[in-house]
């Protein structure tokens, strides 16, 4: 009898927690954020920081996962990624009508560009802004539907299970073992000229450029493959690139946006 209390109590929440779906984990949204930081304007950096109330972009990056448990905000799910056919472009088909990563990133900025939005709805817009700037450049939140962006493609993490999307997301970055602040210092070293070249373009152009390297991650792994240090000396620096990218992307975006009179 107990044991039957102990399956109907806690059989639903080790379900959901199994298959609760999370982005770049919590280090690599920080470590995107860490870098953006870096690249502010003054004029940005004091206008963010007042809107922040003092916190840092790293420390807010993971507001927008952090409030998926709350249904209130159930209709932002589908805001972290957008799925579409890797020989299509996302102009190709309608958008979404529940909305996508693409369609979220635009409203960000409208909201925070609005001389009307108030204080309130400014900081929730930042802090989703940082995290969705994060999502955009992990190869498999630019995905396929028919895999959920790789969540439906099992594998293996060492000796553990899980699935190619989690790779991406979370196993190669924890992995690896560094704090946001250590992974911030140890991407890959650009000159100013290189980050003026990522920095160009705007937000769809960085999805285009994301989504160059989504069909190469699903050619990466075949499912049930055990993947390990093989995979991390492959792939890693993929990871860090995206993160440096991400980065200096979001100042880019920052500072186009506080820079505004
Ligand atoms: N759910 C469905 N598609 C997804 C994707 N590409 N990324 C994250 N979660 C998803
Ligand atoms: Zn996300
Ligand atoms: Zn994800």
């Amino acid at each position: 009898m107990r044991f039957i209390c102990f399956l109907i109590c806690f059989f639903p929440l080790w379900v959901t927690a199994g298959n609760f779906p999370d982005d770049w984990g919590k280090t690599g949204h920080r470590t995107t954020a860490e870098v953006a930081s870096y690249y502010l304007t003054p004029v940005a950096r004091e206008r963010i920081n007042s809107l922040l109330q003092g916190k840092s972009l790293a420390l807010v990056s993971n507001f927008a996962d952090d409030i998926k448990s709350d249904e209130r905000y159930r209709a932002l799910d589908p805001w972290h990624y957008v799925n579409f056919p890797l020989d299509k472009g996302y102009k190709d088909q309608s958008p979404s009508a529940s909305g996508d990563i693409a369609q979220a990133i635009g409203k960000c900025i409208r909201v925070l560009k609005d001389p009307a939005s108030d204080r309130e709805e400014k900081e929730f817009h930042l802090k989703l802004l940082i995290h969705f700037i994060g999502d955009l450049h992990q190869p498999l939140h630019i995905g396929r539907a028919e895999d959920k962006g790789g969540n439906d493609i099992q594998v293996r993490w060492f000796s553990r299970g899980t699935n190619l999307h989690r790779v991406w997301d979370t196993e190669m970055i924890e992995s690896f073992d560094m704090s946001f602040t250590e992974l911030s210092q140890n991407l890959p070293v650009v000159t100013p000229e290189e980050v003026i070249e990522i920095a160009k373009g705007d937000y769809m152009d960085w999805m285009q450029d994301t989504r160059k390297i989504t069909s190469e991650v699903y050619n990466s792994a075949r499912v049930g493959e055990k993947l390990g240090y093989r995979y991390m000396y492959d792939h890693f620096d993929t990871v860090r690139w995206q993160l440096l990218k991400g980065g200096i992307r979001l100042a880019a975006l920052l500072n186009e946006i506080f820079n505004e009179p």
